[in-house]
């Protein structure tokens, strides 16, 4: 959640201060009197007469006119949150909608949540009422009171509770993102429990739709980050309600309303709170705010709040033994009473916590101030100091993690993949979370997947977004599982959930079908079996023996020759295409095929039967990699992020930077003034962790232009991701691939005055070395790459293409770079040849340029890739954030897996391969480009990258 700096109030400034830690003098001196008043024997309260009592001692004693509400009150204080007594008795949901049919779904692989995650129930569920009213096989004789009865033949196919994200800002960051609709972070003061997430809660949000199209049913609506305390979060199901209120999407009400009168004393809801430390508070208060000043902000706050309690408890322990003498009003505070509650347990502490230091101050609090934390979110060094997380007050926190979203900050740069399994190795409560919309919660699944490859065990990491986090919120007693007297919300998947693009085939949410028309495409069988992974114990090891900086480095292999036995497939470069080289039968084992290498480069392909074993001779110094099943595959390239020339993209210090833009800013003649024009190349860093990492995960080559917020950012390269500096042979692929530019709505300077400057470019008068690209881009030579989203902009492209073709009078190379609404316009590009990479494979519509997405299934039959190959324009897929380079592989491998089979292996590889580099201007010869091995699978799947053979630069790297 980004949070504008420099125009913040500092803390303890009048505007949004905490309120003062005492009444004001005159009310203080007003209770004063009073009492003294009161403690005469004379009978008179506030001018009222009030009823008269002994108190044994002959003396009379006042008892005040509100008295029984003020017992009331002091009853409710020991009430623990939970759900009424007769709750697992209901027979229907409070969130039931009278017509809802009951449904029957017959015949599914029913993961239920329960024995830890373990149980599977083959069978059928009945739902009704808006719960789960049965599991397991059912009599045709149990179904005849059911009139109306919904039947869903499952087919075997699994089933699962509805996906629970603790950590989402649906609704308060609404989905397109504009100026009116951001109630995340109040920036007045860093203390603010009063605050309310519900009074912020949009119901126009576009994901909603979407969220639930990937099996989300709840979720936990958090305040942003940008204060310590930023206020009370929400739990919401995100089904239209039938009111179309904010009110009408809350789980458990625990507000007045209309239609609902909440009565505490039946049953206490638990409520939520959002905490930060780190780095977003003591960044937004302005320099000098620092990680002391917020931990005091917390001191003073829970000190505040314990006055509060302690008098409430010494009022009641008074009041209730009638002892009213001197007593005064109930104590209490609307602005505090939230964070007194945390102190008597009832309210869920979600904690915005990263760092050590951080993880350690809030440890400390929790044991003087003797509360706890129900999670610690996001947490990247919590897998460091599991015994930090076990002295925490009343029991250890949960931990609410990203899978692979790590190192953009100081506080996630030791962020690991291993860490979710390492947690649950120390016992551990471990939750994956989307912090939606930093992560789309559509895909909320894919973290526990990839959780999963990385060692979280199947039965925890499914239960890290359903049970796990029901939990920690306090709902496990009516979300999270698949079990009689739930609530009627569960997924129907097309594969098993930890598979790899496991899609809904229907969401019920309290027991009403959510997807009005649902596609599906019928997955490989193998995809209904928990998927196979590698052994990661070594490197999880490693994370923990180099605090979260193991070594990336390959291993050279120092052999001339490596022989790859075992191998089930291999694809090869050829030209500009992808193309089967080899592949095993699947039903016989003596087809395994051998790949030899020489020094670097492939000399021989055949099964183990035939000729390549042989061309071994005993003479060669030949080392033997078994990739068990695994595959060889053409490196990968990666486009679009910063990948190579950033470390940490918050940390200035660690990036290359912007350019200076020359369509609002007056370029220096130093620096060449309006010919400038900026090379990546000259900013590349070498050996940064994210390029390692996607190195490790078969990214071989990256692409980068200059980082620029405006319009002209320069020219890009292609690079080596392990190479060790510019001058080691082979580190730079290509110094220069296309020229940049963007066009985005921004205000000033317009979609079309950035338009203007782009015509002016290409048809107009330039200087300097911008004059001599331009140059090279109207020769048809050189690509021009225009990042740009929204069809309307993508046309005004295509046109000018045209406009400057009529008057070169030869075809010029255009590549739409990011192409969110591309898909709207497929033929046209097709026709126009103009060549498109995706930026982001599964869409989701943070910003109105890019709201008209395809969203793929179970939305629509396809996503924008496979229409745009079909309308025959070159695609190619990119990245936004370098952290995702690593995951290039899945990225391609799901879009595959929603085009139903109209994507084949060798064009997903393509997409992230040959197709890239063609739309790039990178021209590398084949024979030169980069090979993969992956063992255990190929490289479209939850495989182990084992090694890369570099013709190039005639080595074989081993990890
Ligand atoms: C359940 O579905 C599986 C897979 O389609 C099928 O083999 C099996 O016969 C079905 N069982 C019943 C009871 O219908
Ligand atoms: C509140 O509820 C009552 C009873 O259902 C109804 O008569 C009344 O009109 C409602 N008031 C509002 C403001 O909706
Ligand atoms: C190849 O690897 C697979 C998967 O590990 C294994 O089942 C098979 O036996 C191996 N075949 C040979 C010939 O080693
Ligand atoms: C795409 O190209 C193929 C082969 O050249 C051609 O048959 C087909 O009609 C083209 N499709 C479109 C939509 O232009």
């Amino acid at each position: 959640m980004s949070v504008e700096e420099g125009k913040l109030p500092m803390y303890g400034m009048p505007t949004g201060a905490p309120a003062p830690a005492h009444p004001p003098l005159r009310r203080r001196l007003l209770r004063f009197v009073l009492a003294a008043v009161l403690s005469a024997t004379v009978v008179q309260y506030l001018g009222l007469v009030a009823h008269l009592s002994g108190n044994g001692r002959g003396e009379t004693v006042n008892v005040p006119l509100r008295a029984q509400e003020y017992l009331d009150k002091c009853q409710l204080l020991s009430v623990k949150p939970g759900p009424p007594a007769d709750f697992h008795t209901r027979t229907h949901s409070d969130r039931f909608v009278p017509g809802t049919q009951p449904t029957l779904i017959l015949n599914a692989t029913i993961w239920t949540g329960r024995d830890n995650g373990h149980e599977v129930v083959r069978g059928d569920v009945l739902l009704h009422g808006g719960i789960i009213r049965r599991v397991g096989h059912l009599q045709q004789s149990a179904l005849e009171e059911y009139a109306d009865l919904t039947r869903i033949d499952a087919k075997g196919r699994w089933l699962s509770s509805g996906i629970v994200d603790l950590h989402s800002h649906l609704g308060v960051g609404a989905s397109p993102e504009l100026d009116g609709a951001d109630d995340t972070n109040s920036l007045k003061a860093p203390v603010q429990p009063w605050l309310r997430a519900l009074d912020g809660l949009n119901t126009h949000d576009d994901s909603y739709a979407t969220s639930i199209a990937g099996g989300v049913t709840t979720s936990l609506i958090l305040p942003g980050s940008a204060n310590a305390i930023g206020g009370q979060g929400v739990i919401i199901k995100l089904r239209p309600p039938t009111d179309r209120s904010p009110t009408g999407m809350l789980l458990e009400n625990p507000y007045e309303t209309n239609r609902t009168v909440y009565d505490p004393a039946v049953s206490f809801r638990y409520r939520q709170m959002k905490h930060a430390c780190g780095e977003n508070p003591h960044g937004v208060y302005g320099p000098g705010f620092t990680r002391m000043d917020t931990t005091w902000a917390f001191r003073e706050a829970y000190e505040k709040a314990r006055l509060i309690k302690h008098s409430q408890d010494e009022f009641c322990s008074k009041a209730v033994h009638g002892e009213w003498a001197g007593l005064g009003e109930f104590p209490e505070d609307l602005q505090w009473e939230a964070l007194v509650d945390v102190l008597r347990g009832r309210v869920k502490v979600q904690n915005h916590c990263y760092e050590t230091v951080d993880l350690d101050d809030m440890v400390r609090l929790t044991n003087e101030f003797k509360f706890s934390i129900a999670a610690f979110h996001h947490a990247h060094e919590t897998y460091l100091v599991p015994d930090t997380l076990k002295a925490a007050y009343g029991h250890p926190p949960a931990i609410a993690l990203f899978a692979t979203n790590a190192r953009y900050k100081r506080e996630a740069y030791r962020g690991s993949e291993f860490a979710p399994k390492i947690l649950a190795d120390n016992g551990l409560q471990v939750v994956m979370k989307s912090d939606h919309n930093v992560l789309d919660s559509r895909f909320l699944l894919y973290e526990a997947q990839q959780a999963h490859y990385y060692g979280l065990p199947a039965n925890l990491a499914l239960a890290a977004v359903t049970s796990t986090p029901a939990r920690v919120m306090g709902q496990d007693h009516r979300i999270g599982y698949v079990s009689e007297g739930y609530d009627a919300d569960v997924v129907l998947w097309d594969s098993n959930p930890l598979a790899l693009g496991a899609t809904p085939e229907q969401v019920w949410i309290d027991g009403i079908p959510q997807i009005a028309k649902p596609y599906a495409h019928t997955k490989p069988a193998a995809f209904q079996t928990l998927p196979k992974t590698p052994d990661f114990e070594e490197e999880a090891k490693e994370a923990l023996k180099y605090e979260g900086l193991p070594p990336l480095e390959p291993k050279r292999s120092s052999a001339d020759v490596v022989v790859f036995t075992n191998v089930s497939s291999v694809h090869l470069r050829e030209g500009q295409d992808i193309r089967e080289a080899y592949v095993a039968d699947a039903a016989d084992a003596l087809s395994a095929g051998v790949v030899v290498v020489r020094n670097g480069r492939v000399a021989c392909v055949s099964a183990a039967t035939g000729t390549c074993a042989s061309s071994v001779r005993a003479e060669d110094n030949a080392e033997f990699v078994d990739l068990e099943g695994g595959a060889i595959s053409p490196g990968l390239v990666t486009v679009g992020s910063p990948l190579g020339l950033e470390e940490m993209t918050s940390e200035e210090s660690t990036i290359d930077g912007y350019v200076l833009d020359p369509l609002t800013h007056v370029v220096p003649e130093i620096a060449g003034g309006n010919g400038m024009l900026i090379r990546a190349a000259d900013g590349l860093q070498f050996g940064t962790r994210d390029a390692l990492v996607a190195y490790r995960s078969g990214v071989t080559t990256g692409i980068v232009a200059p980082q620029s917020t405006g319009f002209l950012a320069g020219l890009s390269t292609a690079f080596s991701t392990v190479a060790h500096h510019k001058l080691e042979s082979g580190a730079i692929v290509q110094e220069i691939g296309a020229l940049h530019v963007s066009i985005h709505p921004v205000g000033i300077p317009s979609v079309s005055t950035q338009i203007a400057a782009l015509r002016h470019l290409l048809l107009g008068e330039t200087t300097g070395e911008l004059k001599h690209w331009v140059h090279k881009v109207k020769q048809g030579d050189v690509p021009l790459v225009v990042e740009v989203e929204s069809a309307d902009a993508i046309a005004s492209i295509v046109s000018l293409k045209m406009e400057v073709e009529a008057h070169v009078h030869h075809a010029i190379q255009v590549t739409i770079l990011g192409a969110t609404e591309a898909h709207l316009l497929a033929r046209e590009l097709g026709q126009a040849n103009v060549g498109v990479i995706i930026q982001r494979t599964r869409p989701f519509p943070n910003v109105w340029e890019k709201r008209r997405i395809l969203p793929g299934p179970p939305l629509s039959e396809t996503n924008a890739i496979a229409i745009l190959l079909a309308h025959n324009v070159t695609v190619g897929v990119g990245v936004e954030e370098a952290w995702m380079a690593r995951n290039t592989r899945l990225d391609i491998a799901w879009a595959a897996l929603e085009s139903g089979g109209e994507i084949r292996k060798a064009d997903a590889l393509a997409l992230a391969s040959v197709n890239v580099e063609k739309l790039l201007g990178v021209k590398t010869d084949g024979l030169q480009a980069d090979l993969v091995a992956t063992r255990g699978g190929d490289l479209l799947g939850f495989s182990k990258v084992v090694g890369v053979m570099s013709p190039r630069r005639g080595v074989v790297d081993l990890f």
